[in-house]
């Protein structure tokens, strides 16, 4: 099923495209456009991020989608000015952020291609990603601490998880920025690349996913994500059902008799 209207939508701060891989699932691309603020993430923005993420995990024709923002900046966090007079009440009742965790039940992988800053909530917007392809001109940050609060979207969650305790908790207790290079050594980011090919390297890496078998790759999506929330036992419980799950499709039946038969398979995403 392809559903393509979101990417007919009159966005007003992303920009929305799809790219042909060419016998391959396409790639969805959703790029960040508030440039003369580095991006940074108003309500407006991010509800159009959303949407716009999930209109690609909906359509069939997708198979993995690319976030960026540009070269200068990935994003600069969510929008001071749009918080600087609000009270705890206001953003209570705004929960802005409670749009963020339609982020975490895609189906279909999303990979930060990020170049320049990603601070505060452009860093948890990444690390909302699955996987960040890095120029080695990005730097990761999360400066909260410099404006009297901390993060508020998933930073010290995602952030500890993925780095460890010892170097999260110099990140948000400093606001210091940290290189690619740095961050890629830490465990945060997948890939460093020249700064003119970041966003080529996220393109390739989603098109070699977007030719897998589709229902296999979601499922191993969800299962490394489960590691998060799952004990072991649980987890292992959980990958072990997925596993079983995909001897129903059309297309494990297809990958295991094309490797006997010494041939490509041809995948159905069924
Ligand atoms: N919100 C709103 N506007 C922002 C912004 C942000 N997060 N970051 C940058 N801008 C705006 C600036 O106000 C400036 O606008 P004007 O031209 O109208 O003054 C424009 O973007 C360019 O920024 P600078 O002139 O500051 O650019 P620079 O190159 O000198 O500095 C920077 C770049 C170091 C990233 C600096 O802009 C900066 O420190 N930005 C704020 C970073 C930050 O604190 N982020 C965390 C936000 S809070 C958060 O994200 C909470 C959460 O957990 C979700």
């Amino acid at each position: 099923m392809s559903d393509k209207t979101h990417l007919s939508k009159a966005y007003t701060s992303i920009l929305v495209s799809e790219i042909d891989n060419k016998g391959a699932l396409k790639t969805g691309l959703v790029q960040l456009n508030r440039p003369d603020v580095l991006n940074a993430l108003n309500i407006e923005l991010m509800k159009e991020v959303v949407e716009a993420l999930e209109g690609f995990d909906r359509d069939g024709e997708t198979g993995c989608t690319v976030l960026t923002g540009n070269k200068k900046a990935f994003a600069a966090g969510a929008d001071i000015k749009e918080m600087a007079d609000a009270g705890a009440v206001e953003m209570l009742l705004r929960d802005q952020f409670a749009r963020w965790d339609r982020i975490r039940k895609l189906k279909k992988p999303v990979i930060a291609a990020v170049s320049g800053f990603a601070l505060g909530g452009g860093c948890e917007l990444a690390m909302s990603c699955d996987m960040i392809i890095a120029s080695e001109s990005a730097k990761f940050g999360q400066p909260e601490i410099n404006l009297g609060v901390i993060p508020g979207a998933g930073g010290t969650q995602r952030l500890t998880k993925a780095i460890g305790k010892a170097r999260a908790m110099e990140m948000i207790l400093t606001g210091k920025m940290f290189g690619a290079q740095e961050m890629f050594e830490a465990g945060l980011v997948t890939k460093v690349v020249d700064a003119d090919l970041y966003l080529e390297e996220a393109l390739e890496l989603a098109r070699e996913i977007a030719s897998k078998p589709t229902i296999a790759v979601q499922l191993a999506k969800e299962s490394v994500l489960k590691s998060f929330d799952l004990t072991i036992e649980s987890g292992l419980e959980h990958e072990r059902k997925n596993f079983y799950l995909l001897f129903a499709t059309e297309d494990k039946h297809e990958g295991m008799k094309a490797f006997v038969e010494k041939r490509r398979a041809e995948w159905k995403g069924k």
